[in-house]
């Protein structure tokens, strides 16, 4: 796969959540407070349920379904540990974003 463009770059803020579709597909481009934004998959990595629709503080975010806990910073699982959203990588091209989904 390449590049598609996502959204405008202009959408995006730091500390915030922004569910995007790509074709069919579901993705979220989570910014943290202090960070870089990365793009994920939408699924949670425990049952499915979007995290598009989840809670975040800037920091963390909370899956509303069974309230796994996410780390902003990289997607890693805090709660329980062990699992990680699935990231894909991203880029700015002429004040689009875009996303490579690969093989999905
Ligand atoms: S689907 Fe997200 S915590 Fe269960």
């Amino acid at each position: 796969m390449a590049y598609e463009n996502v959204c405008k770059q202009s959408l995006l803020g730091e500390g915030e959540l922004v569910p995007c579709k790509v074709g069919d597909k579901e993705i979220v481009i989570m910014w943290p407070d202090g960070g870089e934004p990365k793009a994920y998959d939408a699924r949670c990595p425990h049952e499915g349920v979007s995290l598009g629709r989840g809670d975040f503080n800037g920091r963390i975010l909370y899956c509303i379904a069974h309230g796994w806990v996410f780390d902003g910073r990289n997607g890693r699982c805090l709660q329980p540990e062990g699992w990680q959203m699935t990231e894909y990588p991203m880029r700015f091209e002429g004040g689009m974003l875009q996303v490579d989904l690969g093989d999905d």
